[in-house]
């Protein structure tokens, strides 16, 4: 009896060894996809080559191409905003940064209580690193990467800074940074290639029996409109100057796309690497970006300010070679790469995975999402919208500019020209996006119950809102109190 009794139980332990052998083998680091997640500041929806045949980008094109086009991809209509989305997979007002952008001095970070998406990632093995820009608060050292996730960082915290002396405010007024310490000696290397280098070094030197993330938010094409002349001059045809550079600086950024890849290829690590390229959100059309056929650019919840450019390629996806037309949100792209990486995306953010319907092509989960909702009326009020289904209403003032613009090629010194904006213009869009994605056809008077049931919903979503958090800058910021340079410790 007894003796049958321990051969049974030997049987468990040996078969409860193996399910445990069995369960660590398939969850073993090395079968985890290599995850780079490339975001282009500023990219407009019509500035790549694979929609606009003018732009002169091979490496973007081909992986786009050969994986998965976004055609319904959605971001937030601003820098920080997409970006707090893309890190903790909450909606901007749901962290208090709904608001416009981070300004350089102010005293905000994105609430330390959220988990971000390398955090996600090092619970599961990878190796993680960031090269490029944060915007996403740096007043103290727990706001900045290498406290969220991040085993290393080059880059900068703020925006707009020179692409050449890496300073941004007030002068002197560096940010550049390598970890901890201030890159100085940087001084007139255009940032794509020190970004491309740091990348491909980190590709070098990664012990790849572990899984790499890396988190590539690109300077490329954000404003100031720079770029070493060899890439202005792909563009003879380009009549206008600033058209001219920003495509330029586009190509430069194919460029490093290029490299980076290259590096995988050249460690063996391409094969099992999943790439996610976007947009943080729509063109700047005043700065010479542009999103034809769509209306309206960034800082707008037109179409044009909220979709992204935005492709996948590689490790993991079934039905390539084509484009997927589900709805995706910025705030489901952390889940769905927990899911790519073979986790277990959190139930109680706001993001939700699509890894199984991109991979697959099947139907997105999504049926609904909120482009923003600003509370801090002053200096702008509006800001605000919401898709249900097909449909999408928008609140007040949508931002400007409005319109739909071709890529500037008028006259060299051609500027752009805003609409002015009176308040309380419109107080209201409704618009069947699947029927008319350029947004020419204002439902609103038409569809009053629709119109009602969007703002119904609309309202539930605002409840749990959490009210802006954009203080005046703190003068205890100033990078001169620094030694000149954007340091974090002042609040
Ligand atoms: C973070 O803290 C805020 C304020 O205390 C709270 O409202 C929120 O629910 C917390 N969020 C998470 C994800 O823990
Ligand atoms: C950096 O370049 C900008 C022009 O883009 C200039 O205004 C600024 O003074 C320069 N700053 C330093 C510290 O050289
Ligand atoms: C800048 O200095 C750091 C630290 O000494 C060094 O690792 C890096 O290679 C230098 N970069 C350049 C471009 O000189
Ligand atoms: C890409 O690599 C090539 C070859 O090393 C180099 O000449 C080029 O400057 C790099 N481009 C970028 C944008 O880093
Ligand atoms: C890579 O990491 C593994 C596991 O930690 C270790 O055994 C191996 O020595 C490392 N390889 C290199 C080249 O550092
Ligand atoms: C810009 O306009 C010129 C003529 O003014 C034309 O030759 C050229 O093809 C246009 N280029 C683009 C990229 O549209």
């Amino acid at each position: 009896m007894s003796l049958m009794f321990s051969g049974h139980a030997g049987v468990m332990v040996v078969l409860m060894i193996l399910a445990l052998f069995l369960s660590l083998l398939s969850l073993s680091s090395a079968q985890r996809p290599n995850i780079v997640f490339i975001v282009a500041d500023d990219l407009g929806w019509n500035d790549v080559g694979f929609r606009n045949p003018d732009m002169k980008t091979p490496n973007i094109d081909k992986l786009a191409t050969e994986g998965i086009i976004f055609e319904n991809a959605y971001v937030q209509n601003l820098c920080s905003p997409s970006r707090t989305a893309f890190m903790s997979g909450m909606y901007p007002f749901h962290a208090g940064m709904q608001h416009e952008v981070l300004l350089p001095g102010q005293a905000v970070c994105v609430p330390l209580n959220y988990t971000f998406l390398p955090q996600e990632l090092k619970k599961l093995g990878y190796a993680t690193h960031m090269i490029g820009k944060w915007h996403l608060g740096f007043c103290k050292w727990e706001c900045t990467p290498t406290y969220r996730g991040f085993d290393t960082y080059f880059g900068y915290y703020n925006a707009a800074e020179d692409y050449y002396n890496h300073s941004t405010g007030w002068d002197p007024s560096l940010d550049y940074h390598d970890n901890l310490l201030h890159a100085r000696n940087y001084s007139g290397v255009y940032s794509a290639f020190t970004f491309a280098q740091r990348a491909v070094d980190i590709i070098h030197q990664h012990n790849a029996s572990q899984p790499l993330f890396m988190y590539l938010p690109y300077q490329n094409v954000h404003a100031p409109i720079e770029v070493p002349k060899m890439y202005e001059d792909m563009y003879p045809n380009v009549v206008n100057t600033g058209r001219r550079i920003y495509s330029g600086m586009v190509s430069a950024l194919d460029e490093a796309v290029g490299n980076v890849t290259q590096a995988l290829k050249d460690r063996g690590l391409f094969e099992n690497t999943l790439i996610l390229f976007t947009a943080d959100n729509g063109g700047p059309l005043e700065r010479y970006a542009n999103n034809w056929p769509l209306r309206g650019g960034k800082h707008t919840v037109w179409e044009g300010g909220t979709k992204g450019a935005s492709f996948m390629y590689g490790a993991g996806l079934q039905k390539t070679k084509t484009t997927y037309d589900g709805m995706i949100h910025a705030v489901d792209w952390k889940s769905t790469l927990v899911s790519a990486a073979g986790g277990t995306p959190e139930t109680d953010i706001d993001g939700m995975s699509h890894w199984d319907s991109i991979r697959s092509g099947l139907p997105s989960s999504r049926t609904e999402f909120i482009y923003n909702i600003d509370d801090f009326e002053i200096p702008v009020e509006g800001h605000a919208g919401i898709r249900v289904g097909d449909y999408k209403l928008i609140l007040g003032y949508p931002g400007g500019p409005d319109g739909w613009h071709r890529p500037m090629n008028r006259t060299q010194d051609d500027i752009f020209e805003q609409t002015v904006y009176t308040k309380g213009d419109r107080p209201i869009h409704l618009f069947n996006i699947r029927e008319d994605p350029t947004e020419h056809n204002d439902l609103a008077q038409q569809m009053p119950d629709m119109v009602a049931k969007l703002r119904a919903r609309f309202e539930d979503y605002k409840k749990t809102m959490v009210p802006a958090n954009f203080p005046n800058t703190d003068p205890a910021s100033d990078p001169r109190l620094y030694g000149g340079a954007w340091t974090p410790g002042w609040c």
